[in-house]
């Protein structure tokens, strides 16, 4: 007998995502059909306004679908209130932003340890545990300075080391590498790259260069709120 195959980390069937604003309705997502795979690297590219942020959202369970199925490790979301959905999401999945959203003047160990304070890890655990992600992105001899003190691609690294300390299934990241020069983005990418291949943690990342685009072993294109064109994946 072979084992059951594991749920895709995201399942999403005619998804759709509609905004009011001043009484007229916006369709950022017209309907939207997708296979995530656990494990798997994926860019997500469009042009500016396609959809790709809001698509984020809702598979981070920021944000609720207006119509249509998304499944989030086999979890229909529609299925969960509010709070469970916080607990799935805090189980599940790590992000990872552009403006890399630490606490400027708190320790990298503090910003990376926060999210183990709100699941109720004990103190020296959530030490060791914080000590240990920024070791794994090389920031082990950081851990006192504060994000003020550090450089761009330095702090990206912490908040990638915060996005790691809850164990996520998987990391999603919007423009990860957009405020960052050349050589930072290359360190960046090269990271989530080498989790990606170590730990099997999922990547999705969200980007507007050609060249981090051409890393990702697939890229979806989004275009229109539709998904346009779904290139080199093997999780389909
Ligand atoms: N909170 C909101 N209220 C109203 N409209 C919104 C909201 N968020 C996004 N939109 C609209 O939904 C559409 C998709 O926006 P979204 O942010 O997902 O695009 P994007 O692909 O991430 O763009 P960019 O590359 O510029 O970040 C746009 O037309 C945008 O104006
Ligand atoms: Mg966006």
């Amino acid at each position: 007998m072979t084992a059951p195959e594991p749920a895709a980390a995201f399942e999403a069937v005619d998804l759709r995502r509609s905004y009011q604003l001043d009484g007229v309705s916006v369709d950022a997502l017209r309907g939207v059909d997708l296979r995530i795979g656990q494990g798997e690297f994926v860019a997500i590219v469009g042009p500016s306004g396609s959809g790709k942020s809001t698509l984020m959202h809702l598979l981070g369970c920021l944000d609720r679908p207006t119509s249509g199925v998304l499944r989030v490790g086999g979890v229909d979301v529609a299925t969960l209130d509010d709070t469970r959905l916080a607990e799935l999401r805090n189980r599940t999945i790590g992000f990872v932003f552009q403006s890399f959203h630490l606490l400027a003047r708190t320790p990298a160990l503090d910003n990376v340890a926060l999210p183990l304070v709100y699941r109720g890890v004990p103190k020296a655990e959530r030490r060791a545990r914080a000590t240990a992600a920024l070791r794994a992105v090389g920031l082990g001899h950081r851990l006192g300075h504060r994000p003020s003190q550090m450089s761009g691609g330095e702090q990206q690294r912490v908040a990638i080391a915060r996005a790691l300390v809850g164990d996520p299934k998987v990391v999603l990241a919007d423009e990860p590498t957009g405020n960052l020069d050349t050589r930072n983005g290359e360190e960046v990418m090269g990271l989530l790259e080498r989790l990606n291949a170590d730990s099997g943690v999922a990547v999705v990342l969200v980007t507007h260069e050609a060249e981090v685009a051409a890393r990702a072993r697939r890229r979806i294109h989004v275009r229109d709120g539709l998904v346009e064109a779904d290139s080199g994946g093997a999780g389909r």
